[in-house]
């Protein structure tokens, strides 16, 4: 099980203060470095995210995921399809690899994080079964705390070939296909431990970054923090809603490109993937069980500035 988890994000962007800010605003904690500005969980000791200033626009840079035998890895991924980025052209640490259609990973021997302090059991009183008696749920909406992510969960990557590019995952980084819907979403995990994703795709004509998914304490934090990034951003949303597949709440805040920012809980877990069976969904499925309604510009691929509006076909 080469692929252990994932560790962040690298997007180059125009300019470094308007991601800075939204970022912060979502409560991650910002160091700017020159033209580098990274971005943590306040419980982390490690960047989810790395902005790089100065592109023309914003564009997916890699994934850095964790990993072990990453000999074993190498050797493994050009039968898959891909190819050894030599580390000269990057930077010199882990081994750098790209899946047939581009998109870049970097992967690193690293620790596991710390396992959290568990959170507070999320009560819900329902029928024939009363959990939480003799006190509110809520207190008053002054008395918390702003939302802070836990961690980087997972991402939404574009390709040209989703099955192509899960197929790369799987064959040569050793990861899982946990479900999909058709050839147009997917989503795949590690087999030991997981969420249910951790790097997923959705179709499109180019490759690109679509979202970062950040754990939150609950389903309230999802709320709470959605609504307070929507009131700091002032960008479209998506959500109060849950997704069929995977099973999380979610809360999607659009970033300053047009990708997107993910507050997520309660995500299905895949503790052994030897005993997981993975589902092919249909269309109806693909995006939530319910929800708002869809921004229009939701699965647009805005690094593929030359494709009409709308182009792409996951809707
Ligand atoms: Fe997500």
């Amino acid at each position: 099980m080469p692929v252990l988890g994932i560790l962040s994000y690298t997007l180059a962007v125009p300019t470094l203060k308007d991601g800075v800010r939204f970022y912060e605003d979502a409560g991650l904690e910002a160091k700017l470095e020159a033209n580098v500005a990274t971005l943590r969980c306040p419980s982390q000791d490690h960047p989810s995210i790395v902005l790089i200033g100065g592109a023309e626009r914003k564009r997916l840079g890699h994934v850095t995921l964790r990993a072990a035998d990453l000999d074993g890895i190498a050797a493994g991924v050009p039968r898959a399809g891909g190819k050894i980025v030599p580390t000269s052209s990057v930077n010199d640490s882990g081994l750098w690899v790209s899946d047939p259609h581009g998109i870049l990973y970097h992967l690193v021997e690293r620790a596991a994080d710390p396992m959290p302090l568990p959170a507070p059991v999320f009560e819900i009183n329902a029928p024939g079964r009363i959990v939480r008696t003799g006190r509110s749920a809520l207190k008053p909406i002054g008395q918390y705390p702003a939302v802070r992510p836990r961690r980087l969960g997972h991402v939404l990557l574009f390709t040209p070939n989703v099955m192509s590019s899960v197929s790369f995952l799987t064959e040569a980084l050793g990861m899982g296909l946990a479900d999909r819907a058709q050839d147009i979403i997917a989503f795949c995990c590690v087999r030991q431990n997981s969420d249910h994703h951790v790097v997923a795709f959705a179709k499109s004509p180019a490759i690109g970054f679509h979202h970062g998914s950040f754990q939150v304490e609950d389903p309230d934090e999802v709320g709470r923090g959605g609504r307070e990034l929507v009131a700091s951003a002032r960008r479209r949303d998506w959500g109060f809603g849950r997704h069929t597949i995977g099973s999380n709440f979610f809360h999607y805040i659009q970033d300053p490109w047009g990708s997107w920012f993910e507050y997520y809980s309660d995500m299905d877990h895949i503790e052994d993937y030897a005993l997981w069976t993975p589902t092919n969904y249909g269309m109806e499925d693909s995006l939530a069980s319910w929800g708002p309604q869809v921004p229009p510009d939701f699965v647009h691929n805005y690094e593929a500035a030359e494709l009409a509006f709308g182009c792409n076909q996951l809707v």
